[in-house]
């Protein structure tokens, strides 16, 4: 009877841990662990898009792992510090969703006192170079968009514009523009204009449910200056004694860069946002970052390797592939040497 008893608890206990297990929600030895790791807190925490770009600084002599790792929805929280700097590292996977989940889940699981996030990007400045990491001030997501019926223009208020659920403030990009090869004078295009949209943002300390708006979102202004510091580093060139960049890689801040759940190999539509935004880095998470970390109140700064001019246009394009192994190195360099430079 006893015996059955303790069998009764035991698989009651063990459906219970399965449930937990099973609904997302945090099972209690996950939230032990998590109070642990947050007794030996402030961490900076790091965030990186792919294998590819965290690897690097996993093999980086400046990583000093403490071996503890924490798994939770599918991502895993790796522990370990870079000189006196304690560091949380995790792996987002590609684009906005993924970057916005997983830099919420370290913010809100975890003892944050600030997120770096870094990889490589494509680039929409032609005065920079593939390999340089550059350090934007400002990131935006430019791809939520009210796309205009066919007929209307720029003069015609767009739907719910007036309720202030949409605006034609930031600008929009008309179809027709981008028409080649025409015989005649006269040409359009049905899909008309997309307009640009600001997020809705719902900041910790404002009203929870009241909405603001974002559309660029300035990184840490402590973070931005510790960063021009980091200019003069010399970044690697060369991939092995014959194979090199054309040109030395640096490190640079930037004015803008933009993110978009979309990988941009389109040179019309590069030079069109360097034009209309005067973006250098196009990636596929850091404003997402960007909005999460505005949203929590917590500073960041955001440092992109550019792996190759986006929609090709220079002799070095077709090289890329080459060189995205070395930009993600580069990435992870300046991201070492500005972890240095935070005080402890
Ligand atoms: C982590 O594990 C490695 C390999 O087992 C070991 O060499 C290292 O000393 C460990 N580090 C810590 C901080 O425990
Ligand atoms: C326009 O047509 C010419 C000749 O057919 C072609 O060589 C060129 O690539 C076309 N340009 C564009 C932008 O499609
Ligand atoms: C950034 O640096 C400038 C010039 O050195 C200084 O005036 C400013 O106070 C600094 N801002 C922050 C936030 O550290
Ligand atoms: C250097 O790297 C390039 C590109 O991967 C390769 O083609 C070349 O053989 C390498 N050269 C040496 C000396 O390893």
């Amino acid at each position: 009877m006893a015996a059955l008893k303790v069998l009764y608890v035991f698989v009651s206990a063990l459906m219970l841990l399965n449930v937990q297990e099973a609904n997302g929600a945090l099972s209690a030895k996950t939230q032990t662990n998590i109070d642990e790791a947050n007794k030996n807190g402030p961490y900076l925490g790091l965030v990186i898009p792919n294998q590819f770009e965290m690897n690097p600084l996993l093999q980086s002599p400046s990583f000093e792992s403490s071996n503890l790792t924490i798994d939770f929805a599918g991502r895993r929280f790796r522990f370990g510090a870079v000189g006196e700097k304690k560091v949380i590292l995790v792996m987002t996977g590609l684009s906005m969703i993924n970057a916005g989940i997983t830099t919420q889940l370290l913010l809100s699981l975890f003892d944050i006192e600030g997120v770096v996030n870094y990889g490589i990007a494509g680039n929409a400045n032609p005065s920079l170079n593939i390999g340089d990491v550059t350090i934007a001030q400002y990131w935006s997501h430019t791809a939520l968009w009210s796309w205009q019926r066919y007929g209307k223009g720029p003069e015609d208020e767009l739907p719910l514009e007036s309720d202030g659920d949409y605006t034609r403030t930031i600008g929009y990009l008309p179809f027709k523009d981008f028409t080649a090869n025409v015989s005649g004078t006269s040409y359009d295009n049905l899909l008309n204009s997309i307009w640009y949209q600001p997020e809705e943002v719902f900041p910790k300390d404002g009203t929870p449910e009241e909405r603001e708006h974002a559309f660029w979102v300035t990184v840490d202004p402590r973070y931005f200056n510790i960063s021009k510091t980091l200019q003069e580093l010399k970044l690697e060139g060369c991939i092995n004694s014959t194979t090199c960049l054309s040109t030395t890689p640096k490190v640079t801040t930037v004015e803008r860069g933009t993110s978009a759940s979309i990988y941009v190999d389109n040179a019309a539509y590069r030079s069109f946002i360097y034009q209309k935004f005067n973006v250098s880095p196009v990636d596929m998470e850091s404003a997402s970052v960007a909005l999460i970390c505005l949203q929590q109140r917590i500073p960041f700064i955001i440092f992109r390797a550019l792996s190759d001019l986006a929609g090709g246009g220079s002799a070095e394009s077709n090289e890329a592939d080459t060189f995205t192994s070395l930009a993600a190195t580069n990435s992870v360099s300046v991201v070492v040497e500005f972890i240095k430079k935070l005080s402890p």
